[in-house]
């Protein structure tokens, strides 16, 4: 077997600082200075960082079975997320995956375009000429109000405040601990745990509270915790007892909502500095929509709105990284993993590798044409991962932010008034590091874009 490439680090410590402080730069480091598969040192652990997409295709699915998730995320998460889809594995996550898979196929989710649609619509509607807006606010907002909506249809919007709060405290929880070098038990009386189990306990008592109701009410409801309730086993007619069903609402809510926040946060960042993209994105968007709201038969015409989304999500990947515990020894392509050693699959530097997209810092929805995107490795484009856990929520997610992002393009231009750059953070997922504040100009109705653009930036 070859040698493994070690990457440099101080002594004692390795490389923990820096994955700390600078862990982007880290996984780009450790692909141009180790390639494909590195050793990281650190203190007390073994762990290695790959940005191959063979690699990645012997990980996530050859070998998928010598790997489980990594044991600190799943830990941290628990509380929130139970024995849910994200943090199971086993017998259980496949029972489960196989209870919900087709709840959430590209032609099931299909029901939740207008719900996706109208969100929009009321959120481009909020936003008036001249106004500077917080786009991470705006976009967390508008995916929480899609999510609840598809999740619990009508059920939860008296909830609505109490909830996002919880979750807000929740996912800044684990957000810490992902970063921190010590983990306390959530038992000790800090101010961070006191939150984060009053934040479990609201979010409990909101979601047995809406499920008691349902159970009650035997009325179909065309929303995805309808679709959990009645989920049944095709072997032996099992349902999901409620327990079960709290974990794995909230696992899709908690996996659905910021990762996708996140992603059009970056689109409409990357719109802003690529004026280009932008009045091809609103072009599509006016001939195809004439300003109405996009419906399920309409994506097909927007293809453009598509592609933005996917290079925007090479580029500032949510899942930047996806890490993974080996269960035993494993050859993953010729490489020596040993037991319960770490990998972690860096999406962000796979995305920007130069030998897979060439000039990778350019912003380029051409990449994404289906013939190009076809012509790629598998394993090269990651931004839901692959394998038996591939993100679940990939068809909802990527047609909302085809919906969304059309949708606003017809109706508004976002400016960035000083042109200013928001490096990314990696907490869970790849948020600003800072707020992106972006000015709306609003575009007249009707196809005449750029004239009506001229217009408002002259007219003030
Ligand atoms: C742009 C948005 C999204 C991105 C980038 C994303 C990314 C990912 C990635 C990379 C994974 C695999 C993680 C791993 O294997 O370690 C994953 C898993 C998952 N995602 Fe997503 N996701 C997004 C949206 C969604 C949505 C909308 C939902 C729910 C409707 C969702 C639900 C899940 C669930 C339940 C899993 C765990 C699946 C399993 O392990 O079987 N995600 N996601």
């Amino acid at each position: 077997m070859p040698e493994m490439p070690t990457l440099s680090g101080l002594p004692v410590l390795g490389c923990l600082p820096e994955l700390g402080r600078d862990r982007l730069g880290l996984l780009l480091r450790a692909y141009r200075e180790g390639g494909d598969m590195v050793r990281v040192p650190l203190p007390r652990r073994r762990l290695y960082v790959a940005t191959s997409p063979a690699i990645a295709n012997a990980v996530l699915r050859q070998e998928a079975a010598s790997f489980m998730k990594f044991f600190a995320l799943a830990r941290l998460s628990r509380p929130v997320l139970g024995d849910g889809l994200v943090t199971s594995e086993g017998a259980l996550h496949r029972r489960q995956r196989k209870l919900i898979a087709p709840g959430l196929t590209r032609r099931e989710v299909g029901r939740y375009a207008d719900a996706m649609a109208r969100h929009s619509e009321e959120t481009q509607r909020r936003w008036s000429a001249g106004e500077t807006l917080d786009v991470h606010a705006e976009m967390t907002r508008l995916t929480l109000g899609i999510a609840s909506e598809t999740m619990f249809g009508t059920s939860a919007e008296e909830h609505a405040r109490a909830a996002g709060d919880a979750i807000h405290a929740a996912t800044s929880y684990i957000a810490h601990g992902v970063g921190a070098l010590v983990h306390l038990p959530l038992s000790w009386p800090l101010p961070r745990h006191v939150r984060m189990r009053r934040a479990v306990a609201t979010l409990d008592e909101i979601v047995f509270d809406i499920i008691r109701e349902r159970r009650a009410d035997p009325s179909p409801h065309d929303d995805i915790l309808g679709m959990l309730l009645a989920a049944q086993d095709e072997d032996d007619g099992a349902t999901m007892s409620d327990a079960q069903v709290r974990d794995e609402v909230m696992t899709l809510f908690v996996a659905g909502h910021e990762t996708t926040a996140n992603a059009l946060t970056w689109a409409l960042y990357l719109l802003a500095r690529n004026p280009e993209a932008a009045e091809r994105l609103a072009d599509e968007a006016r001939s195809v929509l004439g300003g109405r709201p996009p419906t399920l038969g309409d994506l097909p015409a927007l293809p453009y709105a598509l592609q933005v989304f996917k290079e925007t999500m090479r580029l500032y990947p949510p899942a930047y990284m996806v890490g993974r515990e080996a269960t035993a020894p494993v050859s993953v392509e010729g490489w020596a993993i040993p037991d319960k050693a770490t990998l972690l699959l860096s999406i962000y530097g796979m995305h920007r590798r130069p030998d897979l997209f060439p000039d990778p810092e350019r912003f380029d929805p051409e990449r994404f044409t289906p013939e190009r995107e076809q012509a790629l490795p598998r394993g090269a484009y990651l931004p839901f991962a692959d394998g038996p856990r591939v993100c679940i929520g990939n068809h909802f997610a990527l047609m909302e932010g085809q919906i969304v992002l059309a949708h606003l393009a017809q109706h508004v231009r976002l400016r960035s008034r000083a042109g200013e750059v928001v490096p990314p953070q990696p907490r869970v997922t790849l948020r600003p590091s800072r707020a992106v504040s972006l000015e709306v100009e609003r575009r007249r109705a009707g196809r005449e874009g750029g004239d009506a653009a001229a217009a408002t930036r002259s007219g003030g």
